[in-house]
């Protein structure tokens, strides 16, 4: 979505302090905790413990599945808005699981940077390593945080390192640790020359900050105890050496992150990475159209959406649709064009996510992710506009990995599941094919754990038990081609297509085999993984 090559607008007060991010990282690193810590500098809760209600409920109140909490995984995306100093944060809770990878990419989309966080003593890990290359694919900014810094840790060049190596990234250290472990000080801001020392005994107050005149002042020596001062300055005299200053625009390109270490749960090192957030950004960016690019100042008013989520509150039936807005300034009550449809909207209730609660959004600025609720009109990739015909660059919906058909225990709720499953679908939960021969649907997902979670919400959200069974295909491709060729080919293979839930057909085959005797015997047609959907 983004152009960073052109970032010569001047945005208007309110765009240029938005700051719309995600965090990225594998499962423990401290996602939930970092991000009740940035929710309590923000402002948004008042101590931490809100957001992960101690015992109960293990993850962030986005997540509201009972399932979730069980199993101590992230599925639903949900966005969090909050101000610090003079900026305004979107920070968009991305799923945990490797499973849900096409949501999270969905996510990414709608955002201009991403925290990285990584665990000191693991280092850079599987999850981890996927998301980055999500957000490698788009150039976007990245900053790392390295967190647990009180525990036991690897050496900051071997993480600095493993990250380059890994990653492919330059790494700036925005900050150097003193001490690891139990001996763990706290950290010399380098951006800002000021030692900041971790408080162990409160871990909800700001920890103390000094003020240094560069790395010679004594003041240094009657904060750390010579033994770990002298490691210290032999360590940043080598880092100041061997690694790469901070370059701006190296960071706005996706090619070096700068780096902060810290401890979330002792609230160290939290504020000093909100602080970079704010000040290098990237405020809200380019969003790329198949008519122009929409630059974040232009005066009207246009978005997508990136997720649609239903049942969010079990008693009330609605659908959310999550908007990144790309340009304007919006107002509740607005009308816009949802561009598929050419149909006029007036947004009565748009919504704004504070930590955990909802509110009803009076105005919002490009960059801002809106809820808007609705009963099934807005799907993930559609445009809202003041009228303009345009399409944002696709969200690629990706083939499923794992093929199953369902079918409800009660054969008299069959009719209620068509609902359910065409809403999932809708929503990007999963994929959904209807055979073009016999009865029934066929399930496509991603992950294994993708099928438990689709069962268990049908049967939470529909009241209908149902099971998940073998087919006789493992893969689906969308097909196409010429109408006169589709039909044609359609004809002859009816036993191995079905539509998708947007009506577009599907060859479904057990063996690559075919999938390749197809490219070859039908040269016109094309069988593909990736569809691009456009709105
Ligand atoms: P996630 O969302 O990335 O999966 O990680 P989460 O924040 O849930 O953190 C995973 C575990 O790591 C939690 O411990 C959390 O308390 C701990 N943790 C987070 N940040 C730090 C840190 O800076 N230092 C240390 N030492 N631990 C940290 P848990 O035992 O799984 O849960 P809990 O009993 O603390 O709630």
């Amino acid at each position: 979505m983004l152009d960073r090559a052109d970032n010569s607008f001047v945005l208007p007060p309110e765009i240029d302090r938005r700051r719309t991010f995600a965090i990225i990282s594998h499962p423990d690193a401290g996602k939930t905790t970092l991000t009740e810590k940035f929710l309590l500098y923000g402002g948004a809760i008042q101590m931490a413990g809100q957001v992960r209600a101690k015992g109960e409920a293990r993850r962030t109140r986005s997540d509201f599945m009972q399932m979730e909490k069980d199993r101590g995984i992230s599925v639903s995306a949900s966005a969090m808005s909050f101000e610090f100093k003079d900026f305004w944060f979107n920070l968009v809770d991305t799923p945990g699981h490797s499973d849900f990878s096409e949501d999270t990419y969905r996510t990414l989309t709608a955002v201009d940077a991403a925290v990285m966080v990584i665990d000191g003593a693991k280092g850079v890990e599987s999850q981890t390593r996927k998301l980055f290359e999500v957000c490698r694919l788009r150039d976007m900014p990245i900053l790392t945080f390295c967190n647990k810094m009180d525990r036991e840790s690897r050496e900051t060049f071997d993480i600095i390192d493993e990250i380059q190596e890994n990653l492919a990234i330059d790494v700036c250290p925005a900050s150097w640790p003193i001490g690891v472990g139990r001996e763990f000080l706290g950290c010399y801001d380098l951006l800002n020359d000021r030692l900041e020392l971790m408080d162990r005994a409160d871990r909800n107050v700001i920890a103390e900050s000094v003020e240094i005149n560069g790395l010679d002042d004594p003041k240094l020596a009657e904060h750390v105890p010579a033994d770990l001062l002298e490691k210290f300055l032999e360590e940043v005299e080598m880092a100041r050496e061997l690694l790469p200053e901070f370059d701006h625009q190296a960071f706005l390109d996706g090619t070096l992150t700068p780096i902060w270490f810290g401890s979330a749960i002792n609230s160290f090192g939290v504020q000093e990475l909100m602080e970079g957030i704010g000040k290098f950004g990237p405020k809200p960016q380019v969003c790329p159209s198949d008519v122009r690019p929409i630059s974040p100042d232009e005066s009207k008013v246009s978005g997508f959406v990136f997720k649609v989520q239903a049942n969010m509150d079990p008693k009330h039936r609605d659908r959310i649709a999550f908007v990144r807005l790309c340009a304007g300034h919006f107002k509740r009550g607005m009308k816009l064009t949802h561009v598929r449809s050419k149909k006029v909207m007036a947004i009565a209730s748009p919504m704004l996510f504070l930590a955990s609660d909802r509110e009803l959004a009076e105005e919002a600025w490009a960059g801002d992710i809106i809820g808007i609720p609705n009963h099934g009109q807005l799907r993930i990739g559609d445009a809202l506009t003041e009228g303009e015909i345009l399409r944002f660059a696709g969200i690629p919906s990706f083939a499923p990995e794992l093929l199953q058909s369902v079918r409800a225990t009660d054969p008299m709720k069959a009719k209620h599941l068509d609902k359910a499953l065409t809403q999932f679908a809708e929503e990007g939960a999963a994929k959904l094919f209807k055979p073009m021969i016999g009865a029934g649907w066929i399930v496509g997902v991603v992950g294994a754990l993708q099928f438990e979670v689709l069962a268990s919400r049908i049967e939470l959200e529909y009241g209908i038990p149902v099971r998940f069974e073998q087919t006789q295909f493992t893969s689906a491709r969308w097909l196409t081609g010429p109408k006169e060729n589709v039909d044609k080919f359609i004809d002859g293979n009816k036993g191995h297509m079905a539509t998708d839930h947007d009506g577009d057909p599907v060859y479904m085959t057990r063996l690559q085999w075919d999938i390749d005797r197809v490219e070859r015997d039908f040269p016109e047609l094309n069988l593909t993984d990736v569809k691009t959907v456009m709105v």
